[in-house]
């Protein structure tokens, strides 16, 4: 039921510090500053012989896959490659009995992601699943795996499973990491902030008026570009996504960089950027680009962190979200960007929860 919310999508958007409660219950003991995932049926011995994690999904999985890869490579330093699961499994990728594939996915029954788990483990590779959907026939099939824990997601654009996949990734980055050369402190430190998150969540999500005003002044741009760095270029992806799938403006992300080397073409006064500029190490670099649309007419919306204000006397379109750890920061950005691209679609007059073109599930190739 939708209760008090106008669509299923926002309803899901807001259900985000309780569905991510819901994906660390359980999973995280304070006491030796340790992950608990049982379900991935592998001893310490095994993980540890781990050398190379693949990690596979489509569409919003495979972006919350790009965040694992950073996470897990920044945390656990071990060597870990993203592959669209539409692609890997027309790819003869080398592997052996030291790498493990995770497959990412909220419903369990996407086709292509089947398919490069079941040619993953024709070639012997060990298949663990993180899956929404209990029982699943991925859920059934992989060699084990977690659960987020999500609930069930009516509306076709994908919200809350994405942060929950994210966190199953912080989570696995901190396993592996603990079991390489983390400390128990800094496990514990982990665990402090993680915990802290749905709490932040929820205080981004107490500033949806001032979003939803972004959003309505923006919704007759032409096209929306998408930037950021690190651990947040794939939310930049994941929030062109978004907004190309329910509002159906022509949407593109990059990577902040990128920016000159083609992009910036792009930049005119209907095609406003959206900038993920946190404050990190990349903050001032951020800064830069974001001087550079704005010399060229290019509107600027920037998601950053409380404090920064400095940003306000380039765009008055600022959208704050507290600190965080980088490995975490994915999932406090994306949630304006939920946003934005839910009020630009509604703007628009747009089906929010049943997008044109597009199903929950894709069970055909
Ligand atoms: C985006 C979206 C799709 C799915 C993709 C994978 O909002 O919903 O891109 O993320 O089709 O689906 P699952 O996670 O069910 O494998």
């Amino acid at each position: 039921e939708k209760g008090d919310f106008p669509h299923y999508m926002l309803k899901e958007i807001f259900e985000q510090p309780n569905s991510l409660r819901n994906a660390m219950r359980g999973r995280l003991s304070r006491d030796d500053g340790m992950a608990i995932l049982g379900g991935l049926n592998m001893t310490p011995q095994e993980l540890r012989g781990i050398d190379r994690i693949i990690l596979s999904g489509c569409g919003t999985a495979f972006h919350a896959a790009m965040v694992g890869e950073y996470v897990i490579e920044t945390l656990a330093r071990v060597p870990t490659e993203v592959e669209i699961a539409s692609e890997f499994r027309y790819r003869n990728v080398p592997a052996d009995k030291n790498t493990l594939q995770f497959v990412l996915s909220q419903s369990g029954e996407t086709i292509d992601t089947l398919a490069a788990m079941r040619e993953a483990r024709r070639k012997g590779i060990k298949c663990l699943g993180i899956v929404n959907s209990v029982g699943s026939t991925i859920a059934r099939e992989s060699d084990g795996g977690c659960y987020i824990h999500a609930g069930p997601e009516i509306g076709v654009a994908a919200t809350k499973t994405f942060t929950s996949q994210v966190m199953i990734m912080n989570l696995l980055g901190m396993l592996f990491g603990r079991i390489h050369h983390l400390s128990t402190a800094d496990g514990m430190e982990m665990i402090d902030e993680m915990e802290a998150i749905p709490d932040k969540i929820a205080s981004i999500l107490k500033q949806t008026d001032r979003i939803k005003a972004i959003a309505e002044k923006h919704a007759n741009a032409e096209g929306m570009l998408f930037m950021g760095r690190q651990a947040n270029y794939p939310v930049a992806l994941e929030g062109a996504l978004k907004m190309k799938e329910i509002s159906y403006i022509y949407a593109s992300g990059h990577p902040s960089a990128e920016l000159k080397h083609g992009v910036i073409a792009l930049v005119k006064p209907d095609m406003p950027s959206i900038f993920i500029a946190p404050d990190d190490a990349v903050f001032d670099k951020n800064v830069s680009n974001i001087e550079e649309v704005l010399a060229r007419k290019g509107p600027v919306v920037c998601v950053t962190t409380e404090g920064r204000t400095e940003l306000e006397r380039l765009t008055e379109d600022v959208i704050y979200v507290p600190d965080c750890p980088s490995y975490l920061s994915p999932l406090l950005t994306v949630i304006p960007l939920q946003l934005l691209s839910y009020y630009t679609a509604v703007a628009r007059g747009c089906d929010v929860d049943k997008p044109r073109n597009l199903a929950k599930s894709v069970t055909v190739e």
